[in-house]
C-alpha cells in the first residue's frame, strides 16, 4: 500500500475534515502518498484528484464542511460510471480508497472493492441512520446545533404562549428528532420509526396548558413529513397557536463538537491502519468507547436499530 486516495461523498457533515485531517496525516506518518479526491465519487470519475500534504490539512480541524467537495454522483450509479474511475484510479496509481460518506456512499465503495480496489468506509452523516454503528460523524454535531434552535424558539414560544413543531432532518431516521427533543425537553417527538397518534400530542398539549405551561415544543422528524397540516390540526383540535419552524440545512453546518473531531480523528487513523493491515471492504464505527471494523455485507443488514428505550424515556420525562 503506497498511495492511499480519499474523498467525501453525499451530504456532507461536520467532522469530514477532521476525519480527512486524520487520513492525510496518519498516511503521511506511515509513509504513504495521500491523493486527495475532489467532489465525491463524480471527480473519482473525472480524475478530479491531487496529492496531498502536511499543509494541505492545515486549520481544518474545527471547520464544518468538507475541504474536498462533496457530490451525488448519478454516473457512478452505472457500471459503465464505475468503470470510468477505476480508469482514474489507475492512473493515478491509487492502491486504497478512503470514502467517508452515507449509506449511498458505501454501497459505492463496495462495487469498487468488487473491481478490485481496496475500500474502507467512514460513516459521515449527520442523520445516524447507519445501525451498525452508535454514533456517525455529525449527527452530534447536528443534535447540538438543534439544541441551541429549541433554546431561542422556547424563548418566543412561552412569550406567546404558542406550541412550535421544529422540523429537523434525517431522511428516514429520527434519530436527531429523538436525540435533540429528549436534551431539549420537547413534549413531543414525532419520529418515523413510531406510529404517530395527533391526539396523543393534543392531549400532552392540553395538559401542560391547563396547569399553566407557557411553551410547547415538537419534535418532527422530516420523514414524517406534513409539518403544516400536523400544525393546523393542533390548532383545531386545542386551540393553541401553533407556529412551524424547518430548520433545514442550518443542521448540517458549523463547527463540529469535540466528540465529532474525536471521532473522525480516531477514524481516519484506523482506516490507514487497516488498509496497511491489506483489510479492504470494511466500514468504522464505534461500539462503547471502540473503534470497530464491520465487513460491509454487515452493514447493509442492520436496518433496524431504532433506541425504543430512548423513546420511551423521552416520553415519561415530558408528561
Ligand atoms: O443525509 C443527510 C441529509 O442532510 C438528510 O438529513 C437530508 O434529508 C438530505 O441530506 C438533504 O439532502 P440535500 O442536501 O441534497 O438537500
Amino acid at each position: 500500500m503506497k498511495t492511499i486516495g480519499v474523498l467525501t461523498s453525499g451530504g456532507d457533515s461536520p467532522g469530514m475534515n477532521a476525519a480527512i485531517r486524520a487520513v492525510v496525516r496518519s498516511g503521511i506518518y506511515n509513509g504513504c502518498k495521500i491523493v486527495g479526491v475532489k467532489q465525491g465519487y463524480h471527480g473519482l470519475i473525472k480524475g478530479y484528484m491531487e496529492e496531498m500534504n502536511l499543509s494541505s490539512v492545515a486549520d481544518i480541524i474545527h471547520r464544518g464542511g468538507t475541504m474536498l467537495q462533496t457530490a451525488r454522483s448519478e454516473e457512478f450509479l452505472t457500471e459503465e460510471g464505475r468503470q470510468k474511475a477505476m480508469y482514474a484510479i489507475n492512473i493515478f496509481g491509487i492502491d486504497g480508497l478512503v470514502v467517508i460518506g452515507g449509506d449511498g456512499s458505501f454501497k459505492g465503495a463496495q462495487k469498487l472493492n468488487e473491481l478490485g480496489i481496496p475500500t474502507i468506509g467512514l460513516p459521515g452523516t449527520i442523520d445516524n441512520d447507519l445501525r451498525y454503528t452508535e454514533y456517525t460523524i455529525g449527527f452530534d454535531t447536528a443534535v447540538n446545533t438543534v439544541l441551541d434552535a429549541i433554546g431561542r424558539i422556547r424563548d418566543t414560544s412561552a412569550s406567546h404562549g404558542r406550541a412550535n413543531i421544529i422540523e429537523v432532518m434525517g431522511r428516514h431516521c429520527g434519530d436527531i428528532a429523538l436525540y435533540a427533543g429528549l436534551a431539549g425537553g420537547a413534549e413531543s417527538i414525532i419520529v418515523p420509526e413510531v406510529e404517530f397518534k395527533i391526539d396523543q400530542v393534543c392531549s400532552k398539549l392540553i395538559k401542560g396548558r391547563n396547569r399553566g405551561k407557557l411553551h410547547s415544543i415538537i419534535l418532527l422528524a422530516e420523514g414524517v413529513g406534513g409539518a403544516m397540516e400536523i400544525s393546523k390540526e393542533i390548532e383545531e383540535k386545542t386551540g393553541i397557536e401553533t407556529r412551524v419552524t424547518i430548520l433545514g440545512h442550518i443542521q448540517r453546518g458549523g463547527s463540529p463538537t469535540a466528540f465529532d473531531r474525536i471521532l473522525a480523528s480516531k477514524m481516519g487513523a484506523r482506516a490507514v491502519e487497516l488498509l496497511l493491515e491489506g483489510k479492504k471492504n470494511r466500514a468504522l464505527g464505534i461500539n462503547g468507547l471502540e473503534i470497530i471494523d464491520v465487513d460491509f455485507v454487515d452493514v447493509f443488514k442492520q436496518t433496524d436499530g431504532f433506541h425504543q428505550k430512548t423513546y420511551d424515556l423521552a416520553n415519561i420525562l415530558s408528561i
